[in-house]
């Protein structure tokens, strides 16, 4: 009998988590022969929603869910995981940015760090959905020393899928024709959509859109302005689309990414292309089906691309001297 992937979830009763939770226990992130275990984790004050949340999963009857935990000591539900998405956290509102949540939500992550560091199995593999992202895996990663660093990612697939999305309606494609999107940097209103290193079918970005100034202004402004433009139309921040983008980052985390693309992830800068070591950013990577990524590197970066890259790394560095105190 394979044992289950242990997979943990903050957040658990929140509304993310609601779009999340039933398509991993359908077997959409590890498969339709991969069994897993789901350890729910939110704070004392939502738990009982949490057994809501609970008892509608069991009312699916998922075959490959072999147990469900649900608890709010940390300590508990990371015990043994495998993987853990990091939902929970106070959401944005209108008018607010993303890095506004230092405050609210970096405390949260030193906890959830050293849990980790207690409890966690030794293949444990982490992406951060709680914003602001970057910083919130930055704060998480440096209070979990004994897991390697490159386990600690967040989530810029949600900008990766945004920018595709425009780029096909743009050019009258169906969304899988583009391929080679990257993001770099924070997700955050100065992410960079990389178009100029993008294909539509298999040719440049550049070459199929002639519209260059739509590129360079209002197809960027779009995909770093789409969380607010959700927010103020919805009344409240995405979810759906987050869980969704949440299942590609771990699927294709752990999925040999196809010759000739790749795929937005914040993880810790190697120095690759000038950004500081050890700062969470996201860049082009590709996996190898086992769980490993590796940064995309010799990409063509021109003057427009850096300074936009430049301006995104001076952000995420000011997010880095905010929480410098709890960096450990
Ligand atoms: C998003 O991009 O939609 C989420 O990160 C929520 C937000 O605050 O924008």
């Amino acid at each position: 009998m394979t044992s289950p992937v242990r997979i943990a979830v903050t957040g658990a009763a929140g509304s993310i988590d609601y779009s999340l939770l039933f398509r991993i226990a359908a077997g959409e992130v590890f498969g339709k022969d991969t069994p897993v275990a789901l350890q729910l984790i939110e704070i004392p004050q939502a738990m009982s929603a949490l057994e809501g949340v609970a008892m509608e999963i069991d009312d699916c009857a998922f075959p490959l869910l072999e147990e469900m935990v649900l608890t709010d000591d940390p300590k508990v539900g990371f015990d043994g995981a495998n993987v853990a998405f990091l939902v929970g956290g106070m959401p944005r509102k209108a008018g607010m940015q993303r890095a506004d949540l230092i405050r609210a939500n970096g405390p949260i992550f030193v906890g959830t760090g050293e849990a980790l560091n207690e409890v966690a199995a030794d293949d444990i593999r982490v992406v951060v959905v709680a914003n602001p992202c970057n910083t919130n895996a930055l704060i998480t990663m440096a209070n979990a020393p004994d897991i390697p660093n490159e386990r600690f990612t967040a989530m810029t697939r949600l900008d990766e899928n945004r920018a595709k999305s425009q780029l096909a309606t743009k050019a009258g494609v169906p969304v899988k024709s583009i391929t080679n999107l990257g993001i770099w940097g924070n997700h955050s209103n100065t992410m960079y959509p990389d178009f100029f290193n993008a294909k539509i079918d298999g040719k440049p970005v550049t070459d199929v859109i002639d519209d260059h100034s739509w590129l360079k202004e209002e197809f960027i402004s779009t995909v770093q302005g789409r969380g607010s433009a959700i927010i103020e139309a919805r009344g409240a921040s995405s979810a759906a689309s987050a869980a969704n983008a949440a299942i590609d980052h771990v699927r294709d985390w752990f999925t040999e990414t196809p010759e000739n693309d790749w795929h937005a992830m914040a993880v810790p800068s190697n120095g690759a292309y000038g950004i500081e070591e050890g700062l969470i950013f996201s860049f082009p990577v590709r996996c190898d089906g086992k769980g490993n990524y590796e940064i995309v590197e010799g990409l063509e970066i021109n003057d427009f691309a850096r300074e936009k890259i430049e301006t995104t790394k001076s952000q995420l560095l000011e997010e880095r001297s905010v929480v410098e105190e709890l960096l450990g």
